[in-house]
């Protein structure tokens, strides 16, 4: 598994809250799932982390929930601080270039953070295909990345920058783009990332 390494080894050396991407609540991706879904739609969350989503979408009623990242330190967080709650949730310890899905299974797929690592075309093709097959016709992909004015690197590995127009033309045709947004996300650090929040549909 390329990077897991390096994923497990963040995960294991620093608190959740001790990252550049820690969110205390993902506000923008909340509103967006809500806008988008009821709490009966069957969710992905792609490289999830030790993301607090997942607890806020229990709160809401959202009960298919699928939460998949390449580090089972980073999912082992988010189950400590779930305790009961997260026997609900399927956990899958994958890289998503490889792993595989259901097909038609998902009505939304969300990614913070986790596409723009993909800086090999292969890698980035391989993404695609899987929320391709694992999307339901219709439903919505929420993928967020660093914008072109954004950091170049992120936890210490290249990134690759996007606009929406760039960031939508990886999905392609069989993607119709609905919503996009411009975020800065403030870090613990004091500073700020810019971030771009696309909406596709699949046709
Ligand atoms: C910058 S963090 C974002 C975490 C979370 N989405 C958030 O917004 O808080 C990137 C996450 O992607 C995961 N990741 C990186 N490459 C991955 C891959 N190929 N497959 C699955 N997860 C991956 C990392 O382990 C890490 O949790």
């Amino acid at each position: 598994m390329k990077n897991k390494q390096h994923w497990e080894q963040v995960y294991q050396q620093k608190q959740p809250d001790q990252v550049s991407w820690y969110q205390r609540e993902a506000s923008l991706s909340l509103q967006l799932i809500k806008q988008l879904t009821t709490p009966n739609a069957s969710l992905i969350d792609v490289g999830s982390g030790a993301s607090r989503l997942i607890d806020d979408l229990l709160a809401l009623g959202y009960q298919r929930l699928t939460v998949l990242d390449i580090s089972a330190a980073a999912l082992e967080v988010s189950k400590q601080r779930l305790g009961a709650q997260a026997t609900t949730v399927n956990w899958l310890v994958a890289d998503i270039t490889s792993v595989e899905l259901p097909a038609q299974a998902y009505d939304l797929w969300h990614d913070r953070a986790v596409f723009h690592f993909l800086t090999e075309k292969a890698d980035r093709a391989a993404y695609v295909e899987r929320v391709r097959h694992s999307l339901k016709q219709g439903a919505y992909l929420l993928i967020s990345c660093f914008a072109e004015q954004g950091p170049e690197k992120c936890s210490g590995l290249p990134v690759v920058r996007y606009n929406p127009q760039s960031l939508a033309a990886e999905f392609g045709a069989a993607f119709a783009t609905k919503q996009q947004y411009e975020e800065l996300h403030p870090t613990p650090f004091g500073t700020e990332q810019a971030f771009i929040y696309l909406v596709l549909q699949k046709r």
